[in-house]
């Protein structure tokens, strides 16, 4: 094997972000759901991952503030209404991301667990992906925070607080990468409708809709209720927003 392949081949195990996805790291960073261990690539259950943002731990030392968010790589890109030009790609084509969480001001205990005493830049939100989706990837992603940081162009100005079900889509970590540099750490996870029984159409997403054909998206009941009942205030945005399928999160 030579050194590009074993290299590949060695960043397949370590790597700590999913497939060919960016920014990526192989450094594991320690999250716990109750006393659930996040291992990379993980299949967990909704209900674990449904109320509360996990512990977050690094096992070495760290000085300094930092940043941590939790990123849904596999958001269908149908479920962007107001279609603009520019997608921030998720895992496949087709799909784009969702953010889930975004704490900032974070400082390492003595345990090397995680602690702010801020308000959340995006409060926590639990994954709640589309009945019959396939399962999405969550990724967390460790940064190390610039000094005054404040949010690049293309994750600024939308309002992530009550959460918001479209303002939270469409998010870069690239551009989070750009001002605070590589991730120091990341993991992630698989959360999948506890009740599927058929998985959609492949990995691909639903391409954004195209409004001169006939096809008649239908709203998801099921997963509707799921979101609604895991983030509490997403209910009149669901309401005001209609036939589109929300089914996504
Ligand atoms: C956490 O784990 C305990 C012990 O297994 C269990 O009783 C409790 O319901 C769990 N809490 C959540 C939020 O999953
Ligand atoms: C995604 O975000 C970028 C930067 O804010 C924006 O230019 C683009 O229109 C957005 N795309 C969609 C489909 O919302
Ligand atoms: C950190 O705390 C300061 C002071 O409260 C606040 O202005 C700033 O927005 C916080 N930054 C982040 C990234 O949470
Ligand atoms: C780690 O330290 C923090 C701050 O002292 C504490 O709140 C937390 O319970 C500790 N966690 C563990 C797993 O010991
Ligand atoms: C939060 O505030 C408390 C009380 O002032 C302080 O003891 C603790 O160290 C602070 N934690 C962090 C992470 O800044
Ligand atoms: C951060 O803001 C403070 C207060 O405005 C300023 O004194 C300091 O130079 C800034 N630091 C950086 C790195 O921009
Ligand atoms: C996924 O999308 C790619 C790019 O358009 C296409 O080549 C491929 O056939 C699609 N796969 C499925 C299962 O739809
Ligand atoms: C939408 O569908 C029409 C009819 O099939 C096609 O001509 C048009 O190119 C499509 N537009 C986009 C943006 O895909
Ligand atoms: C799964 O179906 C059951 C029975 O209809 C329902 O009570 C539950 O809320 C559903 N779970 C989700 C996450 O949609």
């Amino acid at each position: 094997m030579g050194a590009a392949a074993l290299l590949s081949a060695l960043g397949g195990v370590l790597g700590q972000t999913p497939g060919s996805s960016h920014p990526s790291t192989t450094k594991n960073l320690g999250a716990v759901f109750n006393t659930t261990e996040v291992t990379p690539n993980i299949l967990l259950s909704e209900e674990l991952v449904d109320d509360y943002a996990p512990t977050t731990y690094l096992d070495e030392s760290l000085t300094g503030t930092y940043m941590v968010m939790l990123v849904d790589l596999a958001i269908p890109q149908s479920s962007i209404t107001t279609t603009g030009p520019e997608f921030y790609p998720g895992l496949v084509y087709c799909r784009t991301t969702r953010l889930h969480w975004y704490q900032g001001n974070l400082t390492q205990t003595s345990n090397g667990t995680f602690a702010s005493n801020s308000s959340a830049i995006a409060t926590y939100g639990g994954p709640a992906p589309g009945l019959d989706d396939i399962a999405h990837t969550y990724t967390f992603y460790l940064f190390k925070q610039p000094d005054n940081f404040t949010l690049p162009a293309w994750d600024a100005g939308r309002t992530y607080n009550p959460i918001s079900v479209y303002d939270r889509m469409n998010f870069s970590v690239d551009a989070i990468a750009a001002v605070a540099g590589a991730p120091i750490a990341a993991n992630y996870f698989r959360v999948q409708d506890p009740n599927n029984t058929a998985y959609g159409t492949a990995d691909n997403g639903t391409c954004p809709l195209n409004s001169t054909t006939t096809a008649t998206p239908t709203r998801d009941v099921a997963s509707t209720g799921a979101a609604m009942r895991s983030e509490l205030g997403w209910g009149l945005a669901l309401v005001a927003v209609a036939t589109v399928a929300f089914s996504m999160l």
